[in-house]
């Protein structure tokens, strides 16, 4: 086994994503994971840490699942590869895409698969662009998306995500349309959260009205945001959004990347949570819990009847597409996660998780703890009275990631916020030793500050 010295020395030809490039090159900087089981990671070290955000937000299984691992090894060894072009196809994509049909909301009946959501995102879009082209209204092709939102990192998904991701790079900006932030706390100034919601909701048909619905094809919303800060809409935002996007002849895109496959208690949030059906669910990481790269763009009969339908080639492809390696994983990882019942136990462990965290905010730096299950946000203010943000050089949410992990757990700073997306393994016990060293870390910064 290489020394972390060996390694750190050949990392120096890897490009790390989201990252800092020139403070990398800082001795100590890098953290080298060797190894994983359950929901602790090791680093090249052998310290043993919690994986406070499940590998990125998708190890939900929690790692090392010999399940997983002997279904992909049994696969290579049958059919190590074969591509879903033309005519071909091979059992595990056509088993998952059952599967993965059977599991999605009411008319969600047909999957095209990617490696990842960036790649579920803009598949989303190239579908909806055929769909249009197909009903003769070729000029519908804007997409609606939200401030704090999430989507990916390839041209369009960076296009999609929040304005501040794309800022200069000259995305393909022009076709999307960013509706504000649904963050109540943050941006609700002093309306209600239902004033808050109407508000969201006339901002909507304004944009709509004023770009003209014949031009936009799709609104794309994540249940939650995450990585734009766990950002929870205000009850009732989506159903709402979906009957307007509907009166528009809009198609709603529910991006869930995240919040599927058992991170708040279900297989989809859509329907079970939000008690609406999209158009289109986009999904990845704990389709696999991370253990093969796949994503899945689940698309409604309506828009699958339109692409199928005579005289005509549906004009997109990707080498891995249905990969039957990642299938394979898809498949046990969701056997596993039927036979254990992960997602109804999330729907006890995951609130207890939420509670748990929620008691943080008796720590006078904590401004706000919110998100659901296990998917939050703590979010560090100077004031909580005014809401007034630490200013971004002072690092705080790094320097209590930073705490954190010499005391034995990883979390993701974001700015000023905290996010947790555990592996959905963990029980009470766990909780509490998470809770007590964020309390030690968020003390330790905040008297440093
Ligand atoms: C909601 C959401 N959509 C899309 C993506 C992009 O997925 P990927 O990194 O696999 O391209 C992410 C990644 O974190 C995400 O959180």
């Amino acid at each position: 086994m290489s020394s972390t010295n060996d390694i750190l020395e050949q990392d120096n030809h890897l490009i790390q994503s989201f990252a800092d490039l020139n403070a990398l090159k800082q001795q100590g900087a890098r953290t080298v994971i060797s190894r994983a089981e359950g929901p602790y990671v090791y680093g090249s070290d052998g310290q043993r840490m919690i994986d406070g955000i499940g590998g990125l937000w998708c190890v939900n299984v929690g790692h090392g699942r010999e399940e997983i691992i002997s279904a992909v090894a049994d696969q290579l060894r049958t059919l190590d590869y074969y591509s879903t072009f033309y005519n071909f196809t091979h059992p595990k994509a056509a088993e998952l895409a059952a599967k993965v049909a059977s599991l999605a909301p009411g008319h969600l009946n047909t999957v095209y698969f990617g490696n990842s959501g960036s790649v579920a995102n803009d598949s989303a879009v190239r579908i909806l662009h055929h769909y249009n082209i197909r009903k003769g209204k070729p000029e519908k092709r804007i997409v609606l998306s939200r401030t704090g939102a999430y989507h990916g990192s390839t041209h369009l998904a960076i296009a999609l995500t929040t304005p501040l991701y794309s800022e200069g790079w000259h995305a393909a900006r022009d076709m999307v349309h960013h509706l504000p932030s649904s963050h109540h706390w943050r941006d609700g100034g002093d309306m209600t959260e239902a004033e808050f919601l109407d508000y969201l909701m006339a901002t909507m048909r304004e944009a709509i009205e004023h770009i003209g619905p014949d031009s936009i094809c799709a609104f794309f919303a994540e249940p939650i945001q995450g990585a734009g800060g766990v950002i929870v809409a205000p009850e009732g935002y989506h159903k709402r959004a979906l009957e307007i996007c509907h009166e528009y002849d809009i198609k709603y895109v529910a991006d869930e990347v995240v919040t599927a496959f058992g991170r708040l208690g279900h297989f989809f949030a859509s329907e079970d949570v939000y008690d609406m059906v999209p158009d289109i669910i986009t999904t990845a990481k704990g389709l696999t819990s991370g253990y093969q790269p796949l994503s899945a763009t689940i698309v409604s009969d309506d828009i699958h009847d339109v692409i199928s339908g005579p005289d005509g080639m549906f004009m997109h492809g990707m080498t891995y597409s249905g990969h039957p390696a990642a299938c394979a994983a898809g498949l046990a990882n969701i056997a596993i996660m039927e036979n254990e019942g992960i997602p109804e136990r999330v729907r006890t462990t995951g609130k207890q998780f939420e509670s748990i965290l929620r008691g943080l905010m008796d720590i006078g730096m904590v401004g706000e703890v919110r998100g659901s299950h296990f998917m939050i946000g703590i979010e560090f203010v100077k004031d909580r009275a005014t809401r007034e943000s630490h200013a971004p050089e002072k690092q705080v949410g790094l320097k209590v990631a930073q705490a954190c992990q010499r005391r034995g757990l990883i979390v993701r700073p974001l700015g000023n916020v905290l996010i947790l997306s555990p592996t959905l393994i963990m029980d009470a016990p766990m909780f509490d030793d998470i809770a007590a060293i964020l309390r030690e870390a968020i003390n330790e910064v905040a008297t440093a500050l």
